[in-house]
């Protein structure tokens, strides 16, 4: 029998904080933190996004990572640990543990409780000589690493195109931090999605069966559960715009009617059309790539592209 790896709970809670649900909801623009999307609802609908036919962005990642997975191992190397930024399902990582030489330990990081404490407990299972040290953290907040393998060569795995929901200066900060906690003879994965025809990015984020919609409308259902905040879920548009000259997706929940909304003990009123801003999503061409990469503090190894030259996989060395 295997137990189930114990799940490290770092200082950077996940749950949603009072605090900084109110600043957000109370500035101008309104913005919700886009870690509160995934408590266990979110998560299975996000899952449900990445089988979607126009979410292309994990298909095309897919076949990058399946394609060119052994070059990725061997530049590895072997015994590595890997430390993942967003574990989600676990499916990607799966493609790795199969490939790399002997992998000394997993360490998933997620906001999401549940599904990390599940997730933990399958790769413990089915890798049995790999140490999974799984930590329940908002990785964009600092958070301890735990112990791994004092000589294993650090190689942290970030991809979903996760970094394009960081600005490009908080991007380039984070790359930053990824590069101290891998050290200067770690690496990094990380998977980007590329500019690309707005109709395609605009279909990725507003799909037709409304799981998107419905995703981020479940950010104001959590807070209603967690908070006792009383949003009306459906008198709040999903919506997707095109930000060109930004190079992002903007999702946004605009007000449908003027109303006054309770939250935590405060009114908050919005009128009619007026959005809280819940995610960005920026998009990279290689001008923008590099830049990233530099200020990050990374060298790029090796670049590549899925056939229809929608995304890309990075591999960079400290
Ligand atoms: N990292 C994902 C992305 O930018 C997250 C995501 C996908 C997302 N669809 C979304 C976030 C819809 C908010 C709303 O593609």
């Amino acid at each position: 029998m295997t137990t189930a790896p114990d799940v490290v709970l770092s200082e950077s809670a996940p749950a949603a904080t009072r605090d900084s649900v109110l600043r957000g909801l109370r500035g101008k623009p309104r913005t919700l933190s886009p870690t509160l999307f995934y408590d266990e609802v979110g998560s299975a609908l996000f899952e449900r996004i990445t089988t979607l036919e126009e979410y292309y962005l994990t298909r095309a990642e897919l076949e990058i990572l399946r394609a060119h997975v052994h070059e990725i191992a061997t530049l590895a190397g072997p015994r590595c640990a890997l430390i993942e930024y967003g574990s989600g399902s676990g499916t990607k990582v799966r493609l790795l543990l199969d490939a790399l030489q002997s992998p000394a330990a997993y360490t998933p990081i997620d906001v999401s409780t549940a599904q990390l404490a599940r997730v933990a407990a399958e790769i413990a299972a089915d890798y049995p000589a790999v140490a999974v040290r799984p930590v329940n953290a908002d990785y964009s907040a600092s958070f301890e690493v735990p112990d791994l393998p004092t000589r294993a060569r650090r190689v942290a795995f970030f991809p979903g195109s996760t970094i394009g929901n960081f600005h490009p200066t908080e991007a380039a900060a984070f790359l930053r931090r990824v590069r101290r906690v891998v050290a200067s003879d770690g690496a990094l994965i990380l998977g980007v999605d590329r500019r690309k025809d707005p109709r395609a990015l605009l279909a990725a984020y507003d799909d037709s069966e409304g799981v998107t919609a419905a995703f981020n409308r479940n950010i104001l259902a959590r807070l209603n559960r967690e908070m006792g905040a009383s949003f009306d879920p459906a008198q709040f548009r999903h919506r997707a715009e095109w930000n060109d000259a930004e190079s992002r997706i903007e999702m946004h929940l605009e007000s449908t009617e003027p109303q006054t909304v309770r939250v935590s003990g405060e009114s908050i009123s919005f009128e009619r059309g007026e959005s809280i801003w819940t995610e960005s999503s920026y998009k990279y061409d290689r001008e923008r790539l590099d830049r990233l990469i530099e200020e990050g503090g990374f060298q790029l190894a090796r670049l590549w592209t899925d056939s229809a030259e929608r995304f890309w996989v990075a591999f960079l060395t400290g």
